[in-house]
């Protein structure tokens, strides 16, 4: 059996856990596949829960991490031009709010090396990176990487072989650690005493009121909030000091930690706390009606996108992001509803995407095809999109923005 079902909340371990959105069954979104292994290809379920003791909002049912993040995992973060700059922008504030020469920062999950890049030559870097092969494309880039999952043995090695670390991060990555205990513990060996832990993950206030049920996939357990997340480090003896909202992934909070320290917390902390108290994310109302306003977005755009091919129209899908397959598996589109989709990342072109078995291609196809529609599944991008595809559009393409309402520009 590669998934289990849960019935305790990962922070709290309560059980007065509320089902709020079915999304039914799917296979894991970053397994693009081709033809000769659709047969092996497995679907989970994807619903997700509220607690409420202690709030988070979260999956239980989790598929195990060997067969999520592997050999062959397709998301390279530096695939995706405005990611890169998010980085830098996010180094430098790191540089300049807590890092001196030669201190060490350590980054959970650091795939490519996209942050630690920016910080290497300032401070010493170490990432850890449980997929093989991008591990190896850090490496490449100079960044030495630890192939493996983060946990308190590690941390107790890393500890012995090159000292504490002022600075831990973990970016899209702290939302998808089943035993979440185990990071934070890791956390606090590894950290000076003075230490800063700073994760990003996707916001679940930004989640909820944008309509992005697609950023559920069944790599993401949690869908964080700033009330438990504080509940999180307090039971560790550490602190949440600050939170920023960051215009990345469709939303997301930049979380800063440190152990127990009597000084004040930026006032942002209480300012998060209320304005997620008034959006009414600390009780299960709010998430009532949710399913329904997600069951509408797919009924439009299905009835679109076969409309579309109905009066013989070509269509297609632009980016296939792990969100994508989300979307696509739950509208049951197939290679008969879209042509193709076009994605810059060199490992995902070739394949299929997961489930729906749509071929990935390069977007080179674009300039000297032009659908009638495409449909942009990396809507998060969609300004960047926009604007670099200017001459597309021109001759006559058109986008189907399926987020947060069904769109045509
Ligand atoms: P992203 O939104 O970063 O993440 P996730 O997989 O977590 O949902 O993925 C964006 C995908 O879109 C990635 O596969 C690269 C691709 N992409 C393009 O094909 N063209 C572009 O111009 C951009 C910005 C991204």
């Amino acid at each position: 059996m590669s998934f289990v079902h849960k019935t305790q909340c990962r922070i709290c371990k309560g059980e007065d856990l509320v089902r709020f959105l079915s999304l039914g069954e799917h296979p894991p979104v970053d397994n693009f596949t081709d033809k000769a292994h659709i047969e092996n290809e497995k679907r989970y379920p994807l619903d997700v829960y509220f607690c409420r003791q202690c709030n988070l909002v979260q999956l239980l049912d989790v598929v195990t991490q060997e067969e999520l993040f592997h050999q062959n995992y397709a998301y390279f973060s530096s695939a995706s031009a405005p990611l890169v700059e998010h980085f830098k922008s996010y180094a430098e504030d790191l540089k300049k709010d807590f890092l001196q020469k030669n201190d060490l920062v350590v980054d959970i999950g650091s795939n490519d090396g996209i942050l630690l890049q920016f910080l290497t030559g300032t401070c010493r870097v170490l990432g850890i990176e449980p997929s093989a092969n991008v591990a190896e494309a850090a490496r490449k880039k100079g960044i030495e990487t630890i192939d493996g999952f983060f946990t308190v043995e590690m941390a107790k090695n890393i500890v012995a072989k090159y000292g504490k670390a002022k600075v831990v991060t973990a970016n899209n990555v702290f939302a998808h650690i089943d035993d979440i205990d185990e990071i934070v513990s890791a956390v606090q060996t590894l950290l000076t005493d003075d230490g800063v832990f700073v994760s990003e993950s996707h916001y679940l206030l930004d989640l909820i009121s944008k309509r992005e049920f697609d950023t559920v996939y069944h790599e993401h357990l949690c869908y964080y909030s700033v009330k438990p997340l504080m509940y999180l480090f307090e039971r560790f003896g550490m602190e949440v000091f600050d939170v920023r909202r960051v215009d990345v992934h469709g939303g997301s909070i930049r979380v800063y930690a440190r152990k127990k320290s009597g000084k004040p917390h930026n006032p942002s902390v209480a300012m998060m706390l209320q304005l997620e108290e008034e959006a009414g994310l600390h009780g299960p109302l709010r998430f009532s009606g949710f399913q329904k306003e997600v069951d509408a977005i797919r009924g439009e755009l299905v009835s679109l996108v076969r409309g579309f091919s109905k009066e013989g129209k070509t269509v297609t899908a632009y980016g296939a992001p792990a969100k994508g397959n989300t979307l696509l598996n739950f509208c049951g589109f197939t290679a008969a509803d879209l042509k193709y989709v076009t994605d810059t990342t060199p490992q995902k072109i070739g394949l299929l995407t997961p489930g729906s078995h749509i071929p990935v291609v390069s977007p080179l196809i674009l300039t000297t095809e032009t659908p009638d529609y495409i449909l942009l599944l990396a809507w998060n991008y969609r300004e960047f999109i926009l604007k670099k595809e200017e001459a597309l559009r021109e001759r006559g393409a058109k986008f189907i923005i399926p987020i947060p309402e069904v769109e045509i520009v």
